[in-house]
């Protein structure tokens, strides 16, 4: 049986990789940070609730030590994430990206993912089939952002492309550092969730996709890539 946490799980991408997961016979935890979205999520998709804020060390550690008892970790989704866009749906651009900004975005996107990641390592260390997902970003890849033309290039905003680049590099470190396990970073695409005010041109369903094929890796499986659903992304 492979036991599943995923972080950000009461809604959008999460709440559907958690769907898929449970349904192939995963035992999934379900995080959230807030315990009545949790326990509806968790409810309504037949997982455990565990409450987790990727920006505290102590509810991240609570987690850890109630997954632990519940028997260990196999997989896990760094799904949580914010876009942090102010009012009217706007992204910060260049010039209003603020020390403060990115500080918020990377408090979750990066400090989070990692603080869960080292949290949760020597659980992973004891799985027979360790694997990682972090959720990345299209706007990750400094060759598509900056390539004219491409939809990723239009994007103005500063701090989450940057928090994404980030994970793509944690990625490959952890990917080198840990053989044995499998840890890829993943671009959902564009999808329909509150991150982006529902702006996004894909279903949870299309979006979970590539989150819910890494997720269910076995020892052979790549390690340290950078995928969406069609393949390998150039970084
Ligand atoms: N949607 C897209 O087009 C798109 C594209 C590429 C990548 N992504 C990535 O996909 C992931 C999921 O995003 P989404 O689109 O599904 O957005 P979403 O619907 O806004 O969901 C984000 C989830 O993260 C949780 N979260 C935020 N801060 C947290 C914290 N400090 N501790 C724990 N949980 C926290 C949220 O919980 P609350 O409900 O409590 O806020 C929510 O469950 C993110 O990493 C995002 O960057 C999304």
């Amino acid at each position: 049986m492979t036991t599943t946490l995923i972080t950000g799980a009461n809604k959008g991408l999460g709440h559907e990789t958690a769907r898929r997961l449970v349904a192939a016979g995963h035992t999934v935890y379900a995080g959230s940070r807030d315990p009545e979205r949790g326990r509806r999520a968790a409810g309504e998709l037949g997982a455990r609730l565990v409450l987790i804020d990727v920006t505290d060390d102590a509810s991240v550690a609570a987690a850890v030590k109630e997954i632990e008892a519940g028997g260990g970790l196999d997989v896990l989704v760094n799904n949580a994430g914010i876009e942090a866009r102010g009012p009217g749906n706007a992204v910060a651009g260049a010039g209003e990206t603020t020390a403060e900004l990115m500080r918020e975005v990377f408090e979750t996107n990066v400090f989070g993912l990692v603080r869960v990641t080292h949290a949760f390592l020597p659980l992973l260390r004891r799985s027979a089939a360790p694997v990682v997902v972090n959720v990345s970003s299209g706007l990750a890849s400094l060759a598509t952002v900056s390539t004219p033309g491409s939809p990723a290039h239009a994007y103005p905003g500063v701090a989450y492309p940057a928090s994404k680049a980030a994970v793509n590099m944690i990625t490959v470190q952890y990917a080198k550092a840990f053989p044995g396990m499998r840890i890829n970073a993943v671009e959902p695409g564009f999808t329909a969730t509150d991150l982006n005010g529902h702006a996004g041109t894909q279903t949870v369903e299309e979006g979970a996709e590539i989150i819910v094929r890494m997720a269910c890796l076995g020892p052979d499986g790549p390690t340290g890539g950078y995928f969406d659903a069609e393949g390998p992304l150039p970084w």
